[in-house]
């Protein structure tokens, strides 16, 4: 972690409230006459200017945790508090003003942007959604944007199959932090790039927080990424969360053996960011 990131979380303190709270978030999807409960009495918290991490093989439940939490889709049971105010009862313009403040960004950034739209537009387009900033302040903002994510201005007249995988993740993400949200949510961020790009965008993403203070819920089946990144972790299976705690911790002494042995199967990632 560099010097300003531990100021930053020095600051935030253990006491700090947390951005983003769930309580027993629980979701049962009704498939093929059966119920099938994907997530299972989940709880998280996720304090402000740290990265809480979940872990779990492919199936366990993340991405349906973290559409919840996001409300793009709706939990079976529980509730879910964001900056101290209960988001499961909010709805229309409140829950449209809220979902400026949490952004996701999800693992493909090839089906993420549309195919006839210019990365400028890709990147413009929150703010014609949320905002009325047009015209010339627009195209500032834009500009900006692809400058944050270090991409030259002209990108902005390309298309995305004029882009590799890792530039493409890049527009996705400041589409993502483009109206200053306090929450990112990744949901394997990098899982669908090529191996040499996925340390690249990691160390995007860390400084990336620390320049636009911003809290991450991190989530990835790669636990040499999650003990990289990662603050806190919470480890699911089935739908459950079976061990959580300190990053340092859980990897140094894990409680459980399907924890042990995620851990014992990480793949190799480059030096870079390990
Ligand atoms: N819309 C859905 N309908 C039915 N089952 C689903 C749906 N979405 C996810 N699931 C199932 O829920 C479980 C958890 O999925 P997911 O949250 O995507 O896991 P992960 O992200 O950990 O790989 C999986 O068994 C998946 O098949
Ligand atoms: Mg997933």
């Amino acid at each position: 972690m560099s010097s300003l990131a531990t100021m930053l979380s020095t600051e935030t303190g253990p006491e700090a409230e947390p951005l983003l709270s769930a309580r027993d978030l629980t979701k049962v999807f009704h498939t093929g006459g059966q119920d099938f409960r994907a997530v299972d009495g989940v709880s998280l918290d996720v304090k402000p200017g740290k990265v809480l991490g979940i872990v779990g093989e492919s199936g366990s439940g993340k991405s349906t945790v973290a559409r919840m939490v996001m409300r793009l889709i709706e939990p079976s049971s529980g509730q879910i508090m964001f900056e101290g105010e209960n988001l499961t009862a909010k709805s229309g313009e409140a829950l449209r003003q809220t979902r400026r403040h949490m952004q996701i960004v999800f693992q493909n950034p090839h089906s993420a942007l549309n195919p006839r739209d210019t990365i400028g537009s890709a990147i413009a387009e929150p703010f014609l959604v949320q905002t009325r900033i047009r015209g010339a302040e627009l195209e500032r903002r834009v500009e900006a944007l692809l400058d944050i994510i270090s991409l030259p201005k002209a990108f902005k007249y390309r298309y995305p199959h004029e882009l590799s995988g890792g530039q493409k993740q890049r527009v996705c993400i400041a589409r993502a932090v483009a109206l200053e949200p306090r929450l990112l949510v990744l949901d394997e961020p990098t899982s669908a790039l090529d191996v040499s790009v996925q340390a690249q965008i990691l160390m995007f993403l860390q400084d990336l927080r620390v320049r636009l203070n911003l809290t991450y819920l991190f989530i990835s089946h790669n636990l040499a990424v999650v003990r990289h990144l990662c603050d806190d972790v919470i480890v699911m299976s089935k739908g459950r969360i079976v061990e959580s705690g300190s990053t340092d911790a859980v990897f140094k002494s894990p409680r459980e053996a399907y924890t042990r042995k995620l851990i014992d199967s990480v793949p190799r990632i480059p030096r870079l960011c390990v």
